[in-house]
């Protein structure tokens, strides 16, 4: 696509996350127009409508075959990513599916490897990376400031999701196995599963675990059917050790913090609001660096990962946050699952499985019914654009959000 012309989005799902980061922020991007939105719930999708112009469609159909629809936001329940992904790569459009990016790791691998075999982006929405302190700090391991990491610490935690997702109060989705597969540590864990691997540039291959449900209960006022802690020990593929937890009961203020540990000194993020990236060197000196904040459920933060998928679309480069990162953030997750219900220190799979993909086009129908193919057609891989250059806001000469990413391939053609 040329950069005179907009990507068309659709919508699948109209909650908090596609309320309060994918619409928001695609409405305030000059290459972006939204074409659509669906949510089985008709009246949140007369909200988001409300907020952000967008036309309300009737059904999934209504926006998968579309062929005014470019790239579709995937923002459903966890249940519903894979199946939706697949059906709309297979009709031809990009997909930017919410984390985590499936239920198992059997679908995570059909996603990529449809993707892959249709000439299709795929990008799952990791966010923590772009976070202004995790920025910094990948700028600041990569030039050795702390020496070579040895261990770590991360968390991940809040009082919960009840109070964020749409479905308010004890009811919510995220408390359900069906629809969540996982707990806390598929919410809040997976982002740390992803973000130490980014940071450190390793992957993570062993997991042991504990994973419980210590206090959150259904709208019965039984215990939920996901975990709401999670208490991890990691090991990186370069052996370097690591401390995870992950909780929907740490009540109070949000803790979203992470200490890295090298042979020169540590490294402190989102711990000290005025300085959410703080170095303590071996030798004395102290290093205090003021870079924004790290978003919190109650204070969020643009985002910028839809910014950025407009720019890999527009200008054809592979979205950073790809799916394999993805798959292997799940992978994680994964295992520490399995450790918890082995008592055993697992191996993280971090290939992709053995799957076979079916990258006809087809209809989606849902998960239970089979897909049915469109006959004769084959899907289309290149996509019909808008021929027509953004008339409301003048284009900015260059987007913030690329100069912040820290990755060659994300860089503006010139
Ligand atoms: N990246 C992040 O930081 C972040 C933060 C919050 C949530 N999320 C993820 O975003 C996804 C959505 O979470 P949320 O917080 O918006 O939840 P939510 O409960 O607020 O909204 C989910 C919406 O999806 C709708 N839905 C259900 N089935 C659908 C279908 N088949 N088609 C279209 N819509 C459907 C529901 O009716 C609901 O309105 C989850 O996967 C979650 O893990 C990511």
């Amino acid at each position: 696509m040329a950069k005179e012309e907009l990507v068309r989005f659709g919508i699948l799902g109209a909650g908090s996350i596609a309320l309060f980061r994918h619409a928001l922020e695609l409405s305030q991007n000059p290459y972006a127009k939204l074409v659509a939105v669906y949510d089985p719930i008709k009246s949140r999708a007369e909200y988001l409508s409300s907020l952000y112009h967008v036309p309300v469609v009737d059904s999934e159909e209504a926006i998968i075959n579309n062929k005014n629809i470019d790239a579709v936001c995937v923002c459903t329940p966890n249940s519903e990513h894979a199946r939706l992904t697949i059906a709309c790569l297979k009709a031809g459009k990009d997909v930017l599916c919410e984390k985590p990016m499936a239920t198992n790791l059997e679908d995570a691998s059909k996603m990529i490897l449809t993707a892959e075999k249709l000439g299709r982006k795929l990008m799952i929405g990791h966010n923590q990376c772009l976070m202004s302190p995790h920025l910094k700090a990948k700028k600041l391991l990569q030039e050795g400031v702390i020496g070579k990491v040895m261990t770590f610490r991360t968390a991940f935690g809040h009082g919960g999701p009840e109070t964020w997702s749409q479905d308010k109060g004890p009811h919510t989705w995220f408390f359900k196995k069906e629809k969540a597969y996982v707990g806390c540590m598929g919410d809040l864990g997976v982002h740390k599963c992803y973000l130490i691997p980014w940071l450190l540039g390793t992957d993570i291959v062993e997991a042991a675990s504990f994973v419980a449900t210590m206090d959150k209960k259904n709208e019965k006022g039984k215990p939920i059917t996901v975990d709401d802690n999670a208490v991890c020990i990691l090991k990186m593929s370069d052996g370097v050790l690591g401390q995870l937890t992950a909780s929907w009961t740490y009540y109070g203020p949000e803790d979203n913090i992470t200490t890295i540990y090298g042979t020169e000194g540590r490294m402190i993020l989102g711990a000290n609001p005025d300085y959410p990236v703080e170095v303590y060197l071996k030798n004395g000196e102290v290093q205090k660096y003021k870079v924004g904040a790290v978003a919190t459920n109650t204070v969020q933060v643009k985002s910028g990962i839809p910014d950025l998928f407009v720019d890999c679309i527009l200008d054809d480069i592979k979205p950073p946050f790809d799916g394999i990162k993805g798959y292997k953030a799940l992978a994680a997750v994964v295992a520490c699952l399995e450790s918890n219900e082995t008592g055993k220190i697992c191996k993280v799979h971090n290939e992709l499985m053995p799957v076979k993909v079916d990258a006809a086009p087809a209809v989606a129908k849902k998960a239970s019914v089979p897909a049915k193919k469109a006959p004769g057609k084959k899907a289309p891989i290149k996509k019909a654009v808008a021929k027509k250059a953004p008339t409301k806001k003048a284009a900015p000469a260059k987007k913030a959000v690329t100069k912040k990413v820290p990755f060659k391939k994300t860089a503006k053609k010139k």
